[in-house]
């Protein structure tokens, strides 16, 4: 399919919107077949379910042009499946995983005039997602859903793309302990909307959320995982029931280990200690992992010695080999790129 006319290196992270999405209902307790469309629209009940009781869930994840000019997605399976742990716990039906990643594999295919050449640097962003349609007002679940996906091209998700940023302590949470933090609920993204534009406002790129419960562990931030590495070259992931289960952070850890020969701890990571970090990202689908350089904590500031001009040297080894999996230059393992043919 012939590229669309866009200047692909200026992309920054917004909507653009494409040819074809994929659409499915249901209704009596079952899913029709499911379909594209070329209507980017929605026309619902003023009751629907999504709009009363924020009745939702939503995946992101990207389609790539490799070096020898395949299309494919990346481990779309994981996608699936936290889709399902998300209408679980929201009370919706689940989309099946199989039907799923198929849908991902047709929005690919019809959009693939979309999909951003190699080395651009932009890639296609895409957007499952799920809501209550039918009317509810009494507070429970809907009882018919529709599930989309759509595709964006999208480029860096921080303006600057690789250069790092400054990020701040939240005074907000994020998550309660035993809420709903670990899943993709759009919920979540709505509470954090007043706080990411205060730390805009303040200048901030970003919040780090502490935990909720006792303000002293790091959890990450409103739409990325916290990664950090020691001076010694260990890698030191957050852990914590309300974070999200990033794919990416759990592919790095992969990378870290079975690449790179890193040593990787997976545990509970005090905010006092985040000063003795060498390095510091955030990692996500849309982050990819973008260097922090700095963290504002209420007037004062921690410093990362890899500065404010470059990523530190592991991260930009976990980016380098991570983006070459993804981009066909470096051998994938088992399972994670699905070819779009
Ligand atoms: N944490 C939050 C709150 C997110 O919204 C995202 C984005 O999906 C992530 C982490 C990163 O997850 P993933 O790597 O699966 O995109
Ligand atoms: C993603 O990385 O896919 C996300 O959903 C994060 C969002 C803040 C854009």
């Amino acid at each position: 399919m012939e590229k669309k006319n866009i200047d692909w290196s200026n992309l920054g992270f917004g909507y653009i919107v494409t040819d074809e999405r994929y659409v499915a209902n249901f209704k009596d307790g079952a899913w029709d077949e499911g379909c594209m469309t070329t209507d980017a629209n929605i026309v619902m009940s003023e009751c629907a379910g999504v709009l009363q009781y924020a009745q939702t869930c939503f995946e992101g994840l990207k389609a790539y042009t490799t070096v020898d000019g395949r299309i494919v997605t990346f481990r779309p399976d994981l996608n699936a499946a936290r889709m399902k742990d998300s209408c679980v716990r929201l009370e919706m039906p689940v989309f099946p995983e199989d039907r799923f990643i198929e849908a991902v594999d047709k929005v690919v295919k019809a959009n693939a005039g979309y999909v951003p050449p190699y080395g651009s640097g932009a890639t296609l962003y895409l957007r499952p997602y799920m809501f209550g349609i039918s009317p509810v007002i009494g507070v429970k679940p809907a009882e018919e859903y529709q599930f989309r996906l759509f595709a964006t091209p999208v480029g860096p998700y921080f303006k600057g793309g690789a250069k790092p940023i400054t990020i701040t302590v939240s005074d907000y949470d994020r998550a309660a302990p035993h809420g709903t933090g670990h899943i993709k609920a759009g919920l979540n993204y709505a509470m954090s909307l007043y706080p990411i534009q205060e730390a805009h406002r303040n200048g901030f790129a970003e919040n780090m959320y502490l935990d909720a419960a006792t303000r002293t562990y790091v959890e990450e931030t409103g739409g990325a995982n916290f990664l950090f590495v020691t001076k010694d070259n260990t890698v030191v992931i957050p852990k914590s029931d309300s974070i999200l289960p990033s794919i990416t952070r759990r592919s790095l850890v992969y990378v870290a280990e079975h690449y790179l020969g890193l040593k990787v701890e997976e545990r509970k990571v005090a905010f006092t200690e985040v000063k003795d970090f060498a390095e510091c990202g955030l990692c996500g689908t849309a982050a990819v992992i973008s260097p922090v350089g700095r963290i504002h904590d209420h007037g004062t500031y921690i410093d990362f010695p890899s500065g404010m001009d470059e990523m530190g040297p592991v991260i930009t080894k976990l980016r380098e080999t991570l983006t070459g999996i993804q981009m066909g230059t470096i051998e994938a393992p088992e399972g994670w790129i699905r070819e779009i043919k």
